[in-house]
């Protein structure tokens, strides 16, 4: 039968069974000895949908990262050299994209639906994450960072509540449960950073996305209705607590998500911006 096929389509033949077969190799290959992983189609998605960090073990974690206007939650991640780092990604608004340098993750994160990535990071140094997806007037700030360390006993993270932050084998092995949120060394500034209000708000009088907070302050603020506010410290918790109240004349409502603050934190974050002259 094979004989009645013309010399060059049976050459054409052969060369398609060779070239199939090598490209199933070279993914058995990519799978199991790079430990590079397709996403997988996750059915259950409510379990992903809020941010968490998980403990499961030495040098393997979890994280369920939400891509929002316009930061990752969490947004700072620092990991033992070696550490694997599963990540499940979601959005809490519009499409988002999430690459991390130096690594294969390339996801888009849509909203409803949860990405799902493996990587190991093998060699210390700094991953940006990096949202490469048009998401709005912020995009090009809305970035994160994974940092890789030679010596570290346990993963630290920011940008999620400590109840988010979990040890899948609490109680089990002490030495695992060092997983901290990272000591801010300014309280303040952390926030300003970790909520995500560096996103929108400059600290040199700049304008962003929403009014500067140097100089806000004791400032009176002009707002859409005409009227005009000064900003003390009831203003700037109400900002914060309902930002879709006293909108700024010259700036959108709308933009600014609903924080999860506490009181303590809210205060601090007055503290600060006070400090911002
Ligand atoms: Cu999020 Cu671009």
């Amino acid at each position: 039968m094979l004989a009645q096929v013309p010399k060059l389509e049976r050459r054409v033949l052969l060369a398609a069974i060779v070239v199939s077969v090598v490209h199933l190799l070279l993914i058995a290959y990519a799978a199991l000895f790079l430990g590079i992983s397709v996403p997988d189609c996750i059915t259950d998605k409510a379990a992903f949908a809020e941010p968490a960090f998980i403990t499961h073990g030495p040098k393997h974690y979890e994280v369920h990262l939400n891509a929002r206007m316009w930061m990752y939650q969490p947004n700072y991640i620092k990991l033992p050299t070696g550490s694997r780092l599963d990540i499940f990604l979601s959005a809490k608004d519009v499409q988002h994209g999430l690459f991390i340098e130096k690594t294969n993750v390339n996801l888009m994160a849509v909203p409803g639906a949860i990405a799902n990535a493996t990587v190991t990071f093998r060699q210390p140094g700094r991953y940006q994450m990096i949202c490469h997806e048009f998401c709005g007037i912020g995009h090009q700030d809305m970035q994160g960072t994974i940092e890789v360390v030679d010596g570290l006993a346990a993963a630290e993270v920011a940008g999620i509540s400590k109840e988010a932050i979990r040890d899948a084998n609490a109680g089990a092995k002490d030495e695992l449960a060092a997983v901290v949120e990272t000591a801010p060394s300014d309280p303040g500034k952390k926030l300003y950073e970790t909520k995500g209000c560096a996103a929108c708000h400059s600290l040199d009088g700049s304008k962003l996305v929403g009014p500067s907070f140097k100089g806000l302050y004791g400032s009176q603020v002009k707002l859409a209705d005409g009227s005009t506010r000064q900003a003390d410290d009831a203003y700037i918790k109400q900002k914060i607590s309902d930002p879709m109240s006293m909108v700024v004349a010259g700036f959108s409502p709308g933009l600014m998500p609903k924080m999860q603050v506490s009181a303590e934190e809210l205060n601090t974050l007055v503290d600060f911006i006070k400090a911002q002259k």
